[in-house]
């Protein structure tokens, strides 16, 4: 179930992107994914309020030929249903760092080379405004 789908994003290190959307009410979990294409994600940010057995867990994980890598999973959960967010992907090169409207931050190593961020894909959330920087 995608949303918004970007195949020719052209993220370089350095640089970040902004996806300020809106959470629906009776959301049960929204993804975004950044990569290369929709088989293989450098990064896919799942926030779950309660899906695959998880309730208020953000669960970041790799995605490499269609294979799921291992899952890294956050301590905070600073989502609403029903409310507006916005979260910063910074790409360094060697990781990606996700900055939360909330004031919490972490990272994302990226397990596989890639020069830049071509594709973003939105799932379970609705854009509101996308912004590169
Ligand atoms: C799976 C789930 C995928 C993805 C993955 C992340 O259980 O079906 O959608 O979230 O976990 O590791």
């Amino acid at each position: 179930a995608d949303g918004v789908v970007l195949n020719h994003l052209n993220l370089q290190s350095g640089h970040c992107v902004e996806v300020k959307a809106i959470i629906p009410e009776g959301c049960k979990g929204f993804a975004i994914n950044l990569g290369k294409d929709h088989k293989n994600y450098l990064l896919h940010f799942n926030a779950r309020f309660d899906l695959h057995g998880d309730t208020h867990k953000i669960v970041c994980n790799s995605k490499e030929d269609n294979a799921w890598g291992v899952e890294q999973r956050e301590s905070f959960f600073p989502f609403q249903e029903g409310s507006e967010t916005s979260i910063c992907f910074k790409y360094d090169k060697d990781k990606i760092n996700v900055q939360l409207s909330s004031g919490e931050n972490f990272s994302f190593p990226a397990r596989f080379p890639s020069d830049v961020i071509s594709f973003l894909s939105l799932e379970g959330i609705q854009l509101k405004c996308l912004t590169l920087e």
